[in-house]
């Protein structure tokens, strides 16, 4: 399968929030998405796969750190190294501007993500306890650090 990793654009908008809505408790709406177009800290990226987009990863990033908001990808298009080929083209990015660092929070209960962060190098950093809510659980904080 040919998978294209894209900047979003509002081409992508519509079937994002249908990913945010399939995958969250709380998701970002198609306006929510919309805004980070023209904010200059925003980092988003589709993945599109047989001519939809499949997955994506938003970032925000401010002097050199970056932070995950969300990565998802549709029920039907995981375990295809999708989400993998978001973060390295995130990650190369990152490289490429210099960056000093990738983090983000995890559900503490969600192993197969927790699992593919550390499978990119991803280190567990700390927690913060009752960070989400619906339904409330602790976040791990998992950190990659680019300049090593
Ligand atoms: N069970 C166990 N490990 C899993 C897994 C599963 N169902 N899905 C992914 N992984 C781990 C494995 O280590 C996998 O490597 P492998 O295929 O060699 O075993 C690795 O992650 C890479 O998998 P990949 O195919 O790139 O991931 P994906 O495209 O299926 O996307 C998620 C993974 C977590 C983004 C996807 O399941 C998803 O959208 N989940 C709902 C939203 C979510 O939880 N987002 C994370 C918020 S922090």
């Amino acid at each position: 399968m040919n998978i294209t990793i894209e900047k979003m654009n509002r081409s992508h908008i519509s079937e994002i929030a249908e990913i945010e809505r399939e995958c969250f408790s709380s998701p970002w709406s198609e306006n929510a998405l919309s805004e980070e177009l023209d904010n200059p800290n925003a980092r988003f990226f589709a993945a599109v796969a047989e001519g939809k987009t499949v997955g994506y990863v938003g970032v925000h990033s401010v002097f050199g750190e970056n932070y995950i908001d969300n990565i998802a990808v549709t029920s039907l298009y995981r375990k295809k190294g999708i989400a993998t080929a978001l973060l390295k083209f995130l990650e190369a990015t990152a490289r490429d501007e210099g960056d000093l660092f990738i983090s983000l929070e995890v559900r503490k209960s969600n192993e197969k993500a927790i699992r593919l962060y550390e499978k990119l190098g991803y280190k567990r950093v700390g927690e913060r306890k009752r960070f989400y809510t619906m339904p409330t659980e602790d976040a791990v904080i998992m950190t990659k650090e680019l300049k090593k």
